[in-house]
C-alpha cells in the first residue's frame, strides 16, 4: 500500500504557539531548523557547550542562546541536533538532568534512540523529524519557498507527540515537498545504508574513480573535473525532477547507448554483493558500534581518511575552476555555517 504522504493542509503550527523550542547545536541541520522555525513564527532558542564556535555564529542571526542545559530546562520541546557519537555524553550530562514529564526531544536521525546509546524515560515524548537533504539545503530550499521533504516518527509519546512532529515538519517547510511517518528503526538503518552506499560513500568513490582514471590516462584534470564531477550535477538534476527514463529524454542517443549497456558493467552484481554485506552490518550494529568506537578513539582514522581526500587533485582543480564561475558562492569547508 502507499505511504501516506503528508503535506502542510495535515499538520498545525498552532500546536507550537506558545511554546519554547530548543535547538541544542547549530550545525548542519540545528541552524537551518532553528532559522525555519524561527521564520514560520515560534520561539526558538539556541543550547550550546561553553565555548563553542557557534555561539557568536547563532547570536548573529539574532537568536537568544543559553548553555545546553538551561535550553532544556526551559524548552517544551527539544531538538538534538549534535553529532550522532556525541548525543549520549551530551544527554547524560545536560539533557538527562533537566528532562522533566511532558516534554518533547526531537531527533532529526534515529541513531541514538535505534542503537540505544541514549535511553529517555517513558514520561518524556520522544519523536523524530528528518529532513532528506543536507542541513544547508533544509535553509535554502525554505528561503526559496520550497521544502526538503522530511520523515516524522514516534518513538514515545502517541498521538499528541505526531502532532508535534508534523507542525515541526511545517515549521521547517518539510510539508510542502511531502513528509512520511516512518519509525526510528526503518529512517536510522536506510538512512545509514543510504548515505553510505549511494549518496556519500558511492557517490564520492565514484566520481574520484572516474577523476583518477582519466588523468592517469593522460587527459587534463579540468577536463576531468568537468566530466566526472561537475556534470554530474546537471545529471542528477534532471534525475531528481523527472526520473531516470525522463533524464534519458534530454541526453543524446549514444550517451543513452553508453549509460545502459556499459553502466551495469562498472556496477555490476558484485557491487550489490557489497551493498547487501553494508546493509547487513548496519542491521546488526556493527556498523555502529564500531563509529562509536573510532569516536572513543578520538576520530584517528575518521580524520586521516577526511584529510586524505581534502588533498586528492579533484579538490584542487575543482576550487580552481569554481573560482572561475562567478555564481558559485564563496563556501570554504571551514565555518560554513557562517557563509551561509
Ligand atoms: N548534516 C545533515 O545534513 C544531516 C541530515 C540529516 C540528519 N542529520 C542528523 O542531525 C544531527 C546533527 O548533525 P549535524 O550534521 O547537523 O551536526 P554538525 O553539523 O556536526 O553540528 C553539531 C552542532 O552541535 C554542537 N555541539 C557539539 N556538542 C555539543 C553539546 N554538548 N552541547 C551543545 N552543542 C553541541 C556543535 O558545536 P560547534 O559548532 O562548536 O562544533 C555544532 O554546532 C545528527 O543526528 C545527524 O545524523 C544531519
Ligand atoms: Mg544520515
Amino acid at each position: 500500500m502507499p505511504a501516506k504522504v503528508y503535506s502542510d493542509k495535515d499538520a498545525d503550527l498552532g500546536v507550537l504557539k506558545n511554546k519554547t523550542l530548543a535547538v541544542l547545536g547549530f550545525g548542519s541541520q540545528g541552524h537551518a531548523h532553528a532559522l525555519n522555525l524561527k521564520d514560520s513564527g515560534l520561539t526558538v532558542i539556541i543550547g550550546l557547550y561553553e565555548g563553542s564556535k557557534s555561539i557568536a555564529v547563532a547570536r548573529e542571526k539574532g537568536f537568544e542562546v543559553v548553555p545546553t542545559a538551561e535550553a532544556v530546562k526551559r524548552a517544551d520541546v527539544i531538538m538534538v541536533a549534535l553529532p550522532d557519537t556525541k548525543q549520549a555524553a551530551a544527554y547524560a550530562k545536560d539533557i538527562a538532568p533537566n528532562l522533566t514529564k511532558g516534554k518533547t526531544l526531537l531527533f532529526s536521525h534515529g541513531f541514538a534512540i535505534h542503537f540505544k546509546t541514549v535511553v529517555v524515560p517513558k514520561n518524556v515524548n520522544v519523536i523524530m523529524v528528518a529532513p532528506k537533504g543536507p542541513g544547508h539545503i533544509v535553509r535554502r530550499q525554505y528561503t526559496e519557498g520550497k521544502g526538503v521533504p522530511a520523515l516524522i516518527a514516534v518513538h514515545q509519546g502517541g498521538t499528541a507527540a505526531k502532532k508535534v512532529a508534523l507542525a515541526w515538519a511545517k515549521g521547517i517547510g518539510g510539508t510542502r515537498a511531502g513528509v512520511i511517518e516512518t519509525d526510528f528503526k526503518e529512517e536510522t538503518e536506510t538512512d545509514l545504508f543510504g548515505e553510505q552506499t549511494v549518496l556519500c560513500g558511492g557517490c564520492t568513490a565514484l566520481v574520484k574513480a572516474g577523476y583518477e582514471v582519466l588523468v592517469e590516462a593522460g587527459y587534463s584534470p579540468e577536463m576531468a573535473y568537468f566530466e566526472c564531477l561537475h556534470e554530474l550535477k546537471l545529471i542528477v538534476d534532471l534525475m531528481n525532477e523527472k526520473g531516470i527514463a525522463g533524464m534519458r529524454f534530454s541526453i543524446s542517443e549514444t550517451a543513452k547507448w553508453g549509460d545502459v549497456s556499459v553502466g551495469p558493467k562498472i556496477i555490476d552484481a558484485s557491487v550489490k554483493k557489497r551493498m547487501q554485506k553494508a546493509l547487513k552490518e548496519i542491521q546488526s550494529g556493527k556498523f555502529a558500534k564500531e563509529w562509536v568506537a573510532e569516536y572513543k578513539g578520538g576520530y584517528k582514522k575518521y580524520n586521516a581518511l577526511l584529510k586524505a581526500d581534502e588533498n586528492h587533485g579533484i579538490e584542487k582543480t575543482g576550487e580552481r575552476l569554481r573560482g572561475l564561475m562567478p555564481w558559485m558562492p564563496k563556501r570554504s569547508i571551514k565555518g560554513v555555517q557562517a557563509a551561509y
